[in-house]
């Protein structure tokens, strides 16, 4: 799949709306040199968690609605670092949320705010369990937050002084469904809305439903393919993979549920995510939710 490298930070109306199709399609839209600024001092804060003996180590949320941080220790973490922490998370995720707000024109006003997240682990060789993993090709879907169609667009910073961040994407989602399960993919009936989700997944062979929280049959599929994909030593070893290497400095966006990636390398990225409604597409017909309807023949929310 393709990067799109971004020579201007302030697009046309017309040129945003054909970024929001080539995002919506599967392309990365990639800066160089990133539009967000991230003060100096902030960067070597973040630079130094590594170093120190906190429990500020871990991979960290941070919720903006609620102006909250989650994956760190509070009882051992230091107050004064984790409130820094989180006053540099805040100011993030709003730089962030103004760049695109003009940036994706198209898309103002037609998304939820979702976590932000600081990465400071090196990401080879970490130690998570399989699902967990983020060097294994997946789509991106929650556990615990149903999206309802919406789309998981995701922006990074690589924030590493020097180091790359190296990915690998496979082809986007559409012509993965069609590739890895072409004949079993059946049509669901529509009287059987409410299990089409489960239907769709069983006859791709994804197994049973995950139990816990209410999901739309969407959702449950959309969970239910990135365990799939994460566990299929096929697709893993056979998908046609591109690999990108994004240098230090740099920033990337990308539909997240559509192409399926896999972080190999790297240390220290920022990374806000937005719920974009399904309105709000200007191509729908490759949204996942469309996809997936098609095949089912059925609506699957
Ligand atoms: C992921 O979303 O799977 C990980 C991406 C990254 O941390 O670079
Ligand atoms: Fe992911």
């Amino acid at each position: 799949m393709g990067l799109i490298t971004l020579e201007t930070t302030s697009p046309s109306p017309d040129q945003a709306r054909q970024l929001c199709a080539q995002l919506e399609a599967g392309e990365i839209l990639y800066f160089p040199q990133t539009p967000i600024r991230i003060p100096e001092n902030d960067l070597s804060f973040l630079l130094g968690q590594q170093q120190t003996d906190s429990s500020l180590h871990k991979n960290i949320a941070y919720k903006p609605n609620i102006d909250a941080l989650s994956g760190l220790d509070t009882k051992t973490a230091d107050q004064a670092a984790v409130d820094r922490l989180r006053g540099i998370m805040r100011s993030y995720s709003r730089s962030v949320v103004e760049f695109l707000t003009g940036f994706l024109s198209p898309y103002r006003g037609q998304w939820q705010l979702d976590y932000a997240s600081f990465r400071p682990q090196e990401e080879q060789g970490r130690d998570l369990s399989l699902r967990k993993r983020n060097d294994l090709l997946h789509t991106d879907a929650f556990p615990t937050r149903p999206t309802q169609g919406a789309r998981i667009l995701r922006f990074f910073n690589n924030i590493h002084p020097t180091r790359t961040r190296d990915w690998v994407v496979a082809d986007p989602f559409a012509k993965l469904v069609g590739q890895f399960a072409p004949a079993e993919i059946a049509p669901v009936p529509d009287t059987a809305m409410s299990r089409a989700g489960k239907g769709l997944g069983r006859a791709i062979g994804l197994g049973a439903a995950i139990p816990s929280i209410k999901r739309s049959p969407y959702d449950d599929f959309m969970m239910r393919f990135h365990n799939f994909l994460k566990e299929n030593a096929r697709f893993q070893a056979e998908s046609t993979k591109y690999p990108w290497q994004f240098p230090a400095g740099s920033s990337w966006m990308v539909y997240t549920d559509t192409v399926p990636h896999a972080v190999l390398t790297g240390q220290y990225a920022l990374e806000q995510t937005f719920l974009v409604k399904p309105e709000a597409m200007v191509a729908p017909e490759h949204s996942p939710l469309k996809v997936l309807e098609a095949i089912a023949g059925t609506g699957l929310l």
